[in-house]
């Protein structure tokens, strides 16, 4: 099984479906040994491309698996991001990053969150306080001169926030992670990435957990229209879109090979999928769905800690959940 690519701005390619490692809660007894075996299953099946972060908790698994597979380096594509904590220590998060994955390189390093903690106190700072994002991205920018990293970029950042990036970066970024499925289709921030050169990767594009998507009537009957699964017809549409992406978890190992299996969808069921947004009371998110809602951290209107002004996002596109 081959999975297509896309070029990102540096030349280097990307393969268009990868393998989400967030397991949901980090550092749990056993979670590390279940994201180990994620991932060698992933690899029999022929994934090719990873997406871990250091505040997943499971680099060391991650690269543990990759490295036990014996598959060449270089045919596989592993990402991973800097912690909130560590934007004012770029270099040696990414070094820390570096040696728990120990695949000798990473293909691309991501901001995670535009917002930093105070690694001392815990507590979020705000836009304007340093480490602002420009100034974690020029420490990002420091990295590409090392050739441990192959493309950086940033995670969970809106249009207004890559707008301010660019106006004291050098690099553009690579990548811009951020959540998208249909019900959050991220319009605007997807004609400015593609206008910028900025690849898009698609995180819970099936929705996250229990996932209304997945019992959606127009997707169960596009998927049972062609003898697919809702996940598949949800990672086909995001793909079609363009520019995107995606890096659906599985650790299941039938889904998991499923999700890998991807078709062209008809216009016309590809359209049906395009406007499913715009029906009043559909589920969106963003990053505030499941557990993170029931944790007591999670303050209305806001989001890790910045308001949806902050972070550039309107709230009207992200509150029917
Ligand atoms: P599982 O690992 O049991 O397959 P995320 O938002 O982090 O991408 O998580 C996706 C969620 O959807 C996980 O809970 C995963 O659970 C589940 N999942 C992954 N692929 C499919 C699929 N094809 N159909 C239904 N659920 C899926």
């Amino acid at each position: 099984m081959s999975v297509a690519v896309d070029t990102l701005n540096t030349g280097n390619t990307i393969p268009l479906i990868g393998l989400g490692c967030w397991m949901g809660t980090a550092g749990k007894a056993g979670e590390n040994d279940e994201a180990e075996a994620m991932v060698a299953a992933a690899l029999k099946v022929g994934y090719t491309h990873f997406d871990t972060a250091s505040g997943y908790g499971n680099e060391e698994a991650v690269g543990s698996a990759i490295r036990a597979s014996g598959i060449d380096r270089s045919s596989l594509f592993v990402t991973t991001k800097l912690g909130l904590p560590d934007h004012g220590r770029v270099a040696e998060a990414f070094e820390e990053s570096l040696a728990l994955l120990d695949l000798g390189y990473i293909d691309l390093y991501l901001m995670h969150w535009p917002q930093a903690i105070d690694p001392a106190t815990g507590r979020i700072l705000g836009p304007e306080e340093s480490p602002t994002i420009n100034e974690t991205w020029a420490a990002m920018e420091a990295l590409m001169s090392s050739g441990k990293v192959k493309n950086i970029g940033v995670s969970n950042f809106s249009v207004k926030l890559l707008q301010q990036l660019a106006t004291t970066s050098k690099i553009t970024p690579s990548v811009n992670q951020v959540e998208s499925h249909p019900f959050l289709p991220m319009i605007e921030l997807s004609s400015y990435c593609k206008k910028n050169s900025i690849h898009l990767t698609a995180y819970s594009p099936l929705g996250q957990y229990n996932s209304p998507l997945l019992v959606n009537k127009t997707i169960l009957d596009i998927a049972e229209k062609h003898g697919k699964t809702a996940g598949q017809v949800l990672i086909s549409w995001s793909l079609q879109r363009g520019g995107w992406s995606v890096v659906p978890k599985s650790a299941n190992p039938i889904r998991l090979a499923q999700n890998l299996v991807t078709f062209t969808l008809p216009q016309g069921d590809f359209d049906a999928v395009s406007v499913l947004h715009k029906e009043p009371g559909q589920y969106k998110a963003l990053c505030q769905y499941g557990p993170s809602r029931q944790d007591g951290r999670t303050v209305p209107g806001q989001i890790v800690g910045w308001t949806f002004e902050q972070l550039g996002w309107d709230p009207a596109a992200f509150v029917d959940f």
